[in-house]
């Protein structure tokens, strides 16, 4: 649906792994330290000790952190005296990071409570980094919700179909149940902006112009209502804060806005294609769920899966974009092994067909994000990712290799080989860690600790951590 041709970035690869390797300055308001921390908290191999935990992908990220002091933690005195909340807010990140670095150094997490799930194996990129970035989350991070903004534009989104992620995290942020919600704004981290994008282009769409002028005007008017009325916006010219949304244009609608108003600010987007506007380092990459009218599941969710994958690869849809084009073309029912349909065949159901099956093709359409990932995950069927410029959801936390498949669109017409060399061994387990993976795709009301919404939360707070308040 998009038009892409206004932006024309050339990414040679496909990001499956977004290594953030982002460059923490942090200037301490009391003692004058600089932090470096030159690659991600979280994504980083950091000790190199012989450990089979941490796997890292990217040769240029030697996993060292170069951090020239190590005292960070403040004590309450000094805390006392902080005065500006922008000084208290940085100190929190300021100690955050460094529980991180710590638990990354020890090996080991440190929490004031008993911890229910503790994320370990190589499904993680760094479990320890992860877990205590996650604990530090849940005891500092506050958000400010605007409670500007009228329905349907705002506080409301889509709750089912393929963009219901954008609804019901809407909700959960909007929530006076949300635990994350800070009780005054001077207290926030980061700000909320609640509006929906695919609730603009319900309300406002007139056919058959696809012309983006009227939700760019919606987005720009809703930020001019918040920056004239409080000081927020204006103190990090819009870096602390962050909106979400699933919709394919959601990208374009923030990025063509007047003066470029967006381009500090976190976008959690399913339109994820960093060869457009879609920054790893900045925005968030959010995974694109298609969940059942009325329910908060997937059409596999439901089913269990069997332990017979009697299929080796399934894929039904439309030939939509170029990957699906190719797809269908070299594979549409040819084979009984590697299942490839435009419609499904009739008396077949689709989430049966993708519990049965021991890998689920999941190429990009019109856009990067397909539900098919998700669905997938849920039938405990691997996702084969067959797609170009895609920022997969939580790459900075996941190894998506240890759980997926990646293959390029050259790679199209050798599909059923690639998959027929997965030994069984392999593919055993992939699809263990496919289920362990399940709980940080699940769409809970309210939310629930590691599930969807928070993993998106966590994305969020790792960018927040990597932004500096001006002084
Ligand atoms: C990351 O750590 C592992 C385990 O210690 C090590 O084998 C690997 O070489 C490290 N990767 C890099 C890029 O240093
Ligand atoms: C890792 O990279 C940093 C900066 O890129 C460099 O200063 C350091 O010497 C490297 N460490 C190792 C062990 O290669
Ligand atoms: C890790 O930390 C937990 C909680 O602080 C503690 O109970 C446990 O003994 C530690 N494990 C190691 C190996 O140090
Ligand atoms: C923020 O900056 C804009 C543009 O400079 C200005 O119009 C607005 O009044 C400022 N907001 C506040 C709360 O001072
Ligand atoms: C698995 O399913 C296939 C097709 O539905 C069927 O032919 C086969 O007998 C089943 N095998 C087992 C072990 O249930
Ligand atoms: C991602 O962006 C590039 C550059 O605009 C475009 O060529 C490509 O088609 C996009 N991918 C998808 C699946 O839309």
């Amino acid at each position: 649906m998009a038009d892409s041709s206004l932006m024309n970035y050339k990414t040679p690869v496909i990001v499956f792994t977004s290594v953030l390797l982002l460059v923490i300055l942090y200037l301490s308001p009391y003692n004058n330290h600089n932090f470096i921390i030159n690659n991600d908290l979280v994504s980083s191999n950091i000790t190199s000790s012989t450990n089979s935990f941490t796997q890292n992908q990217n040769p240029q990220d030697n996993g060292t952190l170069s951090v020239s002091s190590t005292s960070t933690s403040v004590n309450t005195h000094i805390r006392e005296k902080l005065t500006s909340s922008a000084e208290r807010i940085e100190d929190d990140l300021a100690r955050a990071r460094a529980a991180i670095r710590e638990a990354a150094q020890t090996r080991n997490y440190t929490s004031n409570k008993v911890e229910d799930f503790i994320p370990r194996g190589p499904t993680y990129r760094n479990p320890y980094a992860f877990h205590q970035s996650y604990i530090e989350m849940e005891k500092t991070f506050k958000i400010w919700s605007y409670k500007e903004g009228e329905l349907p534009l705002v506080h409301n989104g889509p709750h089912s179909y393929l963009y219901s992620i954008e609804g019901h995290f809407i909700d959960e942020m909007d929530s006076e149940k949300n635990p994350f919600a800070a009780q005054s704004m001077d207290e926030a981290h980061a700000f909320f902006l609640p509006f929906s994008v695919t609730n603009m282009v319900s309300a406002l769409y007139k056919p058959p112009s696809g012309a983006r002028e009227p939700y760019i005007h919606v987005v720009t008017d809703y930020v001019g209502v918040v920056s004239k009325k409080y000081r927020y916006w204006n103190r990090s010219t819009g870096g602390d804060h962050f909106m979400a949304s699933c919709h394919d244009w959601a990208a374009a609608v923030t990025s063509e806005t007047p003066n470029n108003l967006f381009k500090n600010v976190i976008r959690v987007l399913c339109n994820a294609n960093s060869s457009e506007t879609f920054q790893p380092k900045r925005d968030v990459s959010l995974p694109e769920i298609s969940l059942v009218t009325r329910t908060l599941v997937t059409s596999t969710q439901s089913r269990g899966s069997g332990s017979n994958h009697s299929i080796l690869g399934f894929f039904a849809g439309g030939a939509h974009g170029p990957i699906r084009k190719m797809l269908i073309e070299h594979w549409k029912d040819k084979d009984d092994a590697l299942q490839v349909h435009e419609y499904l065949p009739k008396g077949t159901d689709y989430g049966e067909l993708m519990a049965k099956t021991k890998f689920c093709l999941c190429p990009s359409g019109y856009e990067v994000a397909s539900p098919r990932v998700v669905e997938a995950i849920h039938a405990s069927c691997v996702p084969v990712i067959i797609s170009d410029h895609y920022v997969l959801p939580f790459s900075d936390v996941l190894d998506w290799s240890q759980f997926s498949v990646q293959i390029p669109m050259e790679k199209i017409p050798e599909l059923k080989s690639i998959l027929l060399a997965i030994s069984d061994d392999k593919f055993l387990k992939l699809q263990k860690r496919v289920r362990q993976v399940q709980r940080h795709f699940t769409v809970n009301r309210p939310a629930k600790r590691f599930d969807v919404i928070h993993m998106i939360l966590h994305s969020v707070w790792l960018r927040r951590l990597n932004f500096h308040l001006p002084a």
